[in-house]
């Protein structure tokens, strides 16, 4: 049975794998992520295998863990299933801070549940569980260690997630919310009080009164968790949610460790090196830090929108959705710029349309993709997608850049900061050096907003003002839909 049961984790490892290679393009995403589930499936049949193999070679009383399990299977899918149906697509950050968060939550209980199964950490009984004769200096360490670290890391990751949950969710304020000047006092408190618990604990191994020291470092950890993600604005949210999903990964990964589990070991370890290249890739694409984010910054009030109107910079032109209809009826080709506005007024359906009736006139229609255009990774390929847009038609950043310049018409629908030429030219732009898309490189640009309102960063767009540009003012699926009758009655 426990050959059998490594052989299903080995198959379930590359399932992993081979899913989250998956996940790196908008076209093998759905089969990667179906893949890593049914590698979940085969190590949870893997570890059913291995608890009823220990119970038919009599080796104690496995009836209870298993049917346990089996019932969590059931209850998780009754919930899980239905809620991730119901769900849409702009609440998605929220859900899966809301799963992620249940992932830390429930490593932090396997942690309390360990020091009381051994009764405060007694190195004969970790080593007769491991099936080891005698005691075992290293096994004892092993389970403390990982036990702790879970602890720790899953707390601030619970709580976290919580916190970035009810941000998104508009249950907690999305301003910062924090102690000041003070906070990063409390803040490394807290994580000095729950190592510090950690220390006395390991100190004092087979005493049951470990169990309140383990009670300590959750509840210090806990309080670090509020405290860390509290103060953080709900439009930074997402790239929280990705490095708490990092932690949940490690905590996972640690509380492998500590019940001698290579299933969580593995897949703890791939979230947890996964969710840190993502949180990377999406602090460098705002031109961040993570720690910057974590330590507050702009973006305190979710979708931004300070009145942007700039004295210095002159006044814009505006157009109407006649003529812009007829500037892309008659170029070599249009460029597409979604941003967040095009999330907001679900406008893609309607862009679909336009870009199929510009094809019937021979124009090609190319959709140029930042890495962090909208709220959430991923949230431009979506929605596109959602659509029926065709995934070759989508082109990064660096694929696309270099062909603004020979495209007749860029159409910016809804993008605001992701276009900021003032990243490349100003360095006294909070966004100086955030790469951008080359969109003022285009012969003409028609920008379809609501106003002059500024986006995310909360900053004005000198786009707007250049000779090339003119402002399409309005939701954005209203205007795109006007520009459709109109590109239909020529
Ligand atoms: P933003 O810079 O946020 O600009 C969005 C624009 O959409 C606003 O200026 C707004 O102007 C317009 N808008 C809103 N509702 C609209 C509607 N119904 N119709 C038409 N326009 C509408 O968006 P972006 O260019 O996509 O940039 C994303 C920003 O979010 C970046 O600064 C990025 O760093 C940040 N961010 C991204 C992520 C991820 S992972 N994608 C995570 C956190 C933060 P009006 O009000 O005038 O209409």
């Amino acid at each position: 049975m426990t050959i059998a049961a490594n052989a299903l984790y080995i198959l379930a490892f590359i399932l992993f794998i081979v899913g989250l290679s998956g996940l790196t393009g908008p076209s093998t995403a759905v089969r990667g992520n179906k893949l890593a589930g049914a590698g979940m499936i085969i190590a949870f049949v893997g570890t059913i295998l291995k608890l009823v193999g220990k119970q038919l070679a009599h080796d104690g009383d496995y009836m209870i863990s298993w049917v346990l399990i089996v019932c969590g299977l059931l209850v998780g899918t009754a919930i899980a299933v239905p809620l991730a149906r119901m769900t849409k697509m702009t609440e998605m950050p929220q859900l899966v801070a809301m799963f992620n968060g249940l992932g830390g939550g429930t490593v932090g209980l396997i942690a309390l549940t360990e020091t009381m199964e051994y009764r405060g950490f007694r190195p004969d009984l970790i080593a007769e569980e491991a099936g080891v004769a005698g005691t075992s200096t290293i096994l004892t360490a092993t389970v403390i260690v990982g036990s702790v670290l879970a602890a720790i890391i899953g707390s601030i990751s619970f709580w976290g997630s919580l916190v970035a949950f009810g941000k998104l969710q508009g249950i907690i304020p999305g301003r910062p919310l924090g102690l000041g000047k003070a906070q990063q006092v409390v803040n490394v408190g807290l994580l000095l009080l729950s190592i510090a618990f950690a220390i006395v604990l390991a100190f004092q191994v087979g005493n049951f009164g470990n169990v309140w020291w383990m009670l300590g470092i959750i509840i210090a950890a806990s309080l670090l968790g509020l405290m860390v993600v509290l103060p953080i604005g709900g439009a930074d949210m997402p790239v929280v949610i990705s490095m708490l999903n990092a932690m949940t990964g490690l905590s996972a990964a640690a509380a492998g460790l500590a019940i001698n589990n290579t299933a969580m070991i593995v897949a703890g370890m791939l979230v947890g090196a996964s969710g840190s290249i993502l949180t990377n890739l999406m602090a460098k694409a705002m031109n961040r830090s993570a720690l910057n984010i974590v330590a507050g910054g702009f973006g305190g009030g979710g979708s931004g929108g300070a009145a942007a109107g700039n004295a210095e910079h002159g006044p814009v032109k505006s157009t109407s959705a006649a003529d812009a209809a007829i500037q892309m009826a008659y170029a070599n080709e249009v460029i597409v710029v979604p941003g967040y506005g095009m999330a907001v007024a679900q406008a893609q359906h309607a862009v679909k349309e336009m870009a199929a009736l510009l094809a019937e006139k021979g124009v090609p229609v190319k959709y140029a993709i930042h890495p962090v255009a909208g709220r959430m990774p991923g949230h431009m390929n979506v929605l596109l997608a959602e659509a029926g847009i065709d995934y070759d038609a989508m082109k990064e950043m660096d694929e696309i850049n270099g062909e603004f310049s020979r495209c007749d018409v860029a159409l910016v629908i809804g993008a605001n900061d992701v276009t900021n030429p003032a990243a490349k030219s100003d360095p006294n732009s909070p966004i100086y050096g955030m790469p951008v898309l080359n969109v003022a490189d285009a012969r003409s640009v028609i920008v379809s907003k609501r106003s002059m309102s500024s986006g995310y960063a909360g900053i004005d767009n000198s786009l707007f003002y250049l000779p090339q540009t003119n402002m399409l003012f309005g939701d954005a699926k209203d205007s795109v839909d006007e520009i459709v009758e109109e590109l239909k009655s020529m």
